[in-house]
């Protein structure tokens, strides 16, 4: 199986979040074909795919506008038959909005089924603390969500 993770990231966070998944699905033995920021996706990128994660920030309780363009430039029947799953790194609030709305537009690409979905709230503070006490717990919660991809 193949997957590809297209994601905005503005200072990492997303970014970061992406990489433990895409350890997730491989873990899972999923091929993760590119990872890739929305900037430079392409609908071309998710042929052949059979997974398709698609991530970003929070802002102002919406989806990042590149992530937006993105999906919006999709032809209609670009997520037929693929698996999607979805999620958003945050720091106070709007995960749920901006995730429905990263749903709304996936469901009008052809996306069908179950959309797996999964928030965390995360800050470069946050990511300092683990280093310091050395805590995993945010990368272990993205890796298993990778996992929970692959296997469901
Ligand atoms: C312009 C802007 C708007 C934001 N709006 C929100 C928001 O409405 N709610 C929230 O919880 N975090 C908000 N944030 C914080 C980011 O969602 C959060 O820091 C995220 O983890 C950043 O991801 P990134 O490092 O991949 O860009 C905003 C950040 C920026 C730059």
């Amino acid at each position: 199986m193949q997957a590809i993770i297209v994601y905005y990231s503005l200072t990492g966070q997303t970014a970061q979040a992406a990489k433990y998944i895409a350890k997730g699905l491989e873990a899972e033995n999923v091929d993760v074909v590119i990872s890739l920021n929305a900037h430079k996706a392409t609908a071309d990128d998710l042929r052949n795919k059979d997974i398709v994660v698609i991530g970003t920030p929070v802002h102002v309780g919406a989806p990042a506008m590149e992530l937006r363009r993105f999906l919006n430039k999709l032809p209609e029947d670009a997520l037929s038959g693929k698996k999607v799953a979805i999620f958003s790194t945050f720091l106070f609030w709007g995960s749920d909005t901006a995730l429905n709305t990263v749903e709304e537009i996936l469901r009008d690409k052809g996306a069908s089924g179950d959309i797996l979905r999964m928030a965390r709230r995360t800050s470069i503070l946050r990511n300092i603390w683990n280093a310091l006490t050395g805590s995993t717990k945010d990368e272990e919660a993205w890796i298993a969500f990778g996992k929970l991809i692959a296997t469901s």
